[in-house]
């Protein structure tokens, strides 16, 4: 069964890719490589044995994606093509909502001229902002606080509408807490462009000694050790949910949307000793003022994911950890210069 796979080079992409092929599905990838590396391609093959067809073009070009589109059979599409920085978002708002919601538009309409109608979109759990009841269901308000979180809940809405208007689509929307970690091979990770965003690529570069040392936004939060916490899941794991999504989209008309997270949340201070740990290698850090827009804990009730997809997470902060550590010491300046 073949499956469309945008963004398919990128982080979560790349691992669904393989958690794909080893479930025996056949992905085929349409990405721009505007934040991936093509090395990324053959890696999935050295994991699984299948290296699989990909295109470099973007999914807001409806001739390249018909192209695609009319020359195989697919019986969905799993949509991860888009920008993600939360900063920039605010910075460059048009930016993020040109990628984002003109992109996704122009896939959705270029899918359904293409005559797919089942679709797994990759959501975040930025969409509930601050929430106020802990662990965050999915009937939480939609709340976002920043660009990022707006546009994603954009498309949520406009796949809802799509949705009730026509009932033969199937549509997941996965709504994803912290993805972390790599695969245990080494093969494929998080190679984040510039300064990372994220504590997890963050800390291993320290680690590893391309970076001097973290700053850690804001110790007065009311946690347990005043850092924010969050709901991290390893990337395998989230690889694997989408299999199960999308076996579960595949079966059933209209839209269900659903966490994909642990339903634990770690600090920042925790996070650091775990990864310490793990590495062997001491991790400086500096505590400095809390970064706007940042909420103090959020972490996922899991419970839905379970009973509607059969999804739940099985690998721990421990294995996150490691296989973090496994990609950035194989791989310490990411795909390039290899
Ligand atoms: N990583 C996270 O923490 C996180 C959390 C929640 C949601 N998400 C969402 O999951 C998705 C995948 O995230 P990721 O971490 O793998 O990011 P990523 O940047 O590693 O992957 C995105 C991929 O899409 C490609 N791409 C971007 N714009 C494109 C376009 N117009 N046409 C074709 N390809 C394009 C990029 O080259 C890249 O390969 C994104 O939609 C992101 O918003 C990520």
């Amino acid at each position: 069964m073949k499956i469309l796979v945008t963004g398919g080079a990128g982080y979560i992409g790349s691992h669904t890719c393989v958690a794909l092929i080893q479930a025996g599905f056949t992905p085929v990838i349409a990405d721009n490589f505007s934040n991936s590396h093509p090395l990324a391609i053959s890696r999935i093959e050295a994991i699984t044995g299948t290296r699989p067809e990909s295109h470099n073009c973007d999914i807001a070009d409806p001739d390249a994606m018909r192209e695609i589109l009319q020359s195989h059979k697919f019986a969905a599409a799993i949509h991860f093509a888009g920008v993600k920085a939360v900063g920039r978002s605010v910075s460059e708002p048009l930016e993020t909502y040109r990628e984002n919601v003109a992109g996704s538009l122009s896939l959705l309409q270029s899918l359904k001229a293409g005559g797919i109608t089942r679709l797994i979109f990759s959501s975040s759990a930025t969409v509930y902002g601050g929430a106020e009841q802990m662990p965050i269901p999915e009937n939480a308000q939609v709340q976002p606080t920043n660009p990022y979180g707006h546009s994603k809940a954009m498309v949520e809405q406009i796949l809802q509408d799509l949705a009730a208007a026509e009932p033969d689509w199937g549509i997941g929307v996965l709504r994803y807490f912290n993805p972390v970690g790599a695969h245990k091979s080494g093969e494929i990770g998080e190679d984040p462009q510039g300064i990372p965003d994220n504590l997890f690529p963050y800390v291993s570069q320290v680690a590893v000694g391309r970076r001097e040392k973290l700053q850690v936004f804001g110790d007065d939060y009311e946690t347990p050790d005043g850092t924010g916490v969050r709901d991290y899941i390893h990337v395998m794991d989230l690889a694997e949910g989408h299999v199960a999504a999308l076996k579960t989209c595949l079966q059933s008309d209209g839209l269900f949307a659903v966490n994909l997270g642990t339903g634990q949340g770690s600090s920042v201070l925790e996070i650091i000793k775990a990864f310490e740990a793990t590495s062997g290698r001491s991790v400086p850090y500096e505590i400095t003022d809390r970064r706007p827009g940042d909420v103090g804990t959020s972490y996922a009730d899991p419970a839905k994911a379970r009973e509607m997809i059969g999804f739940e997470a099985k690998r721990d902060l421990t294995q996150m950890c490691r296989d973090a550590w496994n990609w950035q010491q194989r791989n310490p300046t990411g795909y390039s210069n290899q």
